[in-house]
């Protein structure tokens, strides 16, 4: 047997055991520890540091250049260019490099599509119109055969199910005739059917088995996010939500966003371990609800994804290469539903998989089942939906049309790019109030600053530019407030000097910092009026603007307007409907109606592409403005600003 190696992370005091050549984030993960891997082990982000306490390693100098001198002979580096020798090893993992628990948001604000009474975000919750879940269990008593009754087995079976299902045509999956006599015949003629009614004249039964189990029908919708992958247990019976259950999606370690997992997969042999981590995530929440709800796995018998087109591809195994190229084509957008246990998911034996479609390579299942969640196809009204991380997703339409449209964000919404930026986890600053000399800030968890998420990254610039610290053009112009300061020539806002840090290391805001944030919100605002003024629309013609996933839902609505983010609507047409994807998915499993809803939805979306359209570099740049260039776009803001002049004036 190959020499193993034993590694001790401290200061949890975890011991694993792994061979020479193993990297220690590899191993870390083996450990059940999650270390920060923005650039999903490639050596180029330098978020993985560790220190090693004893023993040694074997540290690749590409990694280098993220360590001083100090660190190194102290003992720094980083996990993802360390590789195991052959001698125990004991290494202490930083605050800074751990990757904690993140805000995920695990509810859904989703608005019942065809209940008109109903529509508004956050709105008690009634029945899904047209209750009839994608799988079932039918309770089937079939009377015994005479001479005068001879039906075959599967038709007497056809025959009962047609007495409860007057409109329906019945077929059968060839798996449910071994051992159908004997089934039949053991168990008194009483057995349960499963039912498959995805298409709504010809039900599927997928398999039988014996007795009355129909109370132990359950099923899980699945929000696949990139980052973080959250779970529901749906009782089928009484459409209750029995359970939720969130993590991080163990993807992560092969790269923090999309495009470095697809880089991942199309590498060799890099497809299987993208897709056994995301299944293994999912398993394993399966595993907590299950257990929390005090039922069996075999009690689940569907489950509905929801993910973005990637997620998707990776889930069930397919290679996400030609989405990343030009002319960016997905294997598929429309899925055929698939077995769960092909797919890797535990649950019943005959568990279907129905993942939400996705509607082109960067508009994914996700934002149709966000779509399915608000009901603006069902309305009337003129509506948006606007989901912000990475990717910017939006949505225009009502009940006629919808285009919809993706716009690269760049990395600062979710921490990355900046220089003290990190996830929403624990620590991260999330709320800023400047007043004066006066400095308040509340973090994630409410201990010590370690860095600032995406929210509060805007809640920051808000509070900057309100105070005239920074000028409409994102640049410090008052250099005397005591929280900025100078480094190497370049201003930054100091939101936790190293006194008052979790790390000992200041946390800021720099100048460049804040160019970034900008170009951010300039891709999402320019590809929202970019979209709407190819319709011939405005902002002002909107009725309703949904925001959607879990970065909108800690959005501060005023500060996002101020900084020209969202367009200065009416803050009543604004409404945050959470995680309107997991909503989605939990509408699909519940309703065949909505789930064929979902696919009219992503055929009838037409996909605007923007890195074509003439005239949104433009109005990019003229976005690069707090709020905007055309200060017209925001006259609340304006006015706002033209007030406190007035009140700044008369107390001179
Ligand atoms: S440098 Fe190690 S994960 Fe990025």
């Amino acid at each position: 047997m190959a020499n193993r190696i034993k590694v001790t992370f401290q200061p949890e005091n975890r011991v694993v055991e792994a061979g020479p050549g193993e990297t220690l984030l590899d191993v870390a993960a083996l450990a059940g520890i999650y270390i920060n891997s923005l650039c999903g082990g490639q050596g180029v982000c330098g978020k993985c540091r560790l220190k090693v306490l004893s023993g040694e390693v074997e540290f690749s100098s590409r990694g280098i250049g993220f360590l001083d001198r100090k660190e190194v002979d102290e003992g720094y580096v980083l996990a993802c260019q360390s590789t195991l020798k052959d001698r125990d090893v004991e290494v202490w993992i930083p605050p800074e490099s751990r990757r904690e628990e993140e805000q995920i948001l695990m509810v859904d604000n989703i608005v019942q599509y065809g209940a008109p009474s109903s529509q508004e975000a956050g709105a008690a919750p009634v029945p899904v119109p047209y209750y009839e879940p994608l799988c079932h269990k039918v309770f089937l008593k079939l009377p015994e055969p005479t001479l005068k009754d001879n039906l075959s087995d599967l038709e007497r079976i056809y025959r009962a199910l047609a007495q409860k299902f007057p409109d329906v045509k019945w077929e059968a999956d060839f798996a449910c005739l071994r051992n159908l006599a004997r089934l039949l015949r053991d168990n008194h003629w009483e057995v349960t059917a499963l039912v498959h009614a995805l298409d709504s004249h010809c039900h599927h039964v997928r398999s039988l088995e014996p007795g009355d189990t129909t109370r132990n029908a359950y099923g899980v919708a699945v929000d696949v996010g990139t980052t973080t992958i959250v779970a529901q247990l749906v009782d089928l019976k009484s459409s209750q939500v029995v359970g939720v259950e969130a993590s991080h999606n163990q993807q992560a370690r092969y790269g923090e966003d999309v495009i470095s997992r697809m880089i991942y997969a199309c590498g060799h042999g890099g497809l299987d371990p993208l897709k056994n981590a995301v299944v293994t995530t999912i398993n394993t929440l399966v595993n907590s609800l299950v257990a929390g709800a005090g039922i069996q796995h075999t009690d689940i018998i569907s489950f509905v994804a929801a993910g973005n087109t990637t997620m998707t591809h990776l889930l069930l195994g397919l290679e996400p290469c030609t989405i990343r190229l030009e002319p960016y084509i997905p294997t598929a957008t429309r899925i055929p539903w698939a077995r769960a246990a092909e797919v890797g998911l535990t649950g019943h034996p005959d568990a279907l998989l129905h993942c939400m479609p996705c509607v082109s390579s960067y508009v994914g299942g996700d934002i149709t089942a966000g779509v399915l969640a608000c009901g603006m196809n069902d309305s009337p009204q003129l509506s948006a939906l606007i989901d912000i991380g990475t990717n910017g997703e939006i949505v225009v339409g009502n009940n006629e049309w919808l285009v919809c449209c993706s716009a690269s964000a760049g990395p600062a919404f979710e921490g990355g790019g900046t220089k003290c930026g990190m996830r929403a986890t624990k620590g991260a600053v999330q709320k800023v109030r400047i007043r004066g000399d006066r400095l308040e800030i509340q973090t994630i968890g409410g201990g010590k600053a370690r860095g600032i998420c995406g929210s509060g990254l805007i809640d920051c610039m808000a509070e900057l530019v309100a105070e005239g610290i920074i000028d409409q053009s994102g640049k410090f112009v008052r250099l005397d407030h005591p929280r900025v300061r100078e480094v190497d020539g370049v201003p930054e806002f100091v939101l936790a000097k190293e006194t008052e840090s979790e790390t000992g290391e200041p946390v800021v805001i720099t100048e460049d910092d804040i160019g970034n944030l900008m170009k951010s919100k300039a891709a999402v605002l320019a590809a929202m009026k970019v979209l709407l003024e190819s319709l011939g629309l405005r902002f002002s013609d909107l009725d309703r603007l949904y925001v959607a996933g879990g970065f909108g839902a800690h959005l501060d609505i005023e500060k996002s307007i101020r900084i020209g983010l969202l367009p200065d609507v009416p803050r009543e047409k604004v409404l945050f409907i959470g995680n309107s994807s997991l909503g989605g998915a939990r509408q699909a499993l519940l309703s065949t109606h909505a789930y064929r809803k979902a696919n009219a939805i992503a055929r009838q979306m037409t996909y605007f592409e923007l890195s074509v359209h003439p005239g949104f570099m433009d109005e990019f740049v003229a976005a690069l403005f707090l709020p905007h260039t055309d200060q017209s776009l925001f006259p609340s803001v304006q006015e706002a600003l033209k007030n406190r002049q007035r009140e700044e004036a008369l107390l001179k």
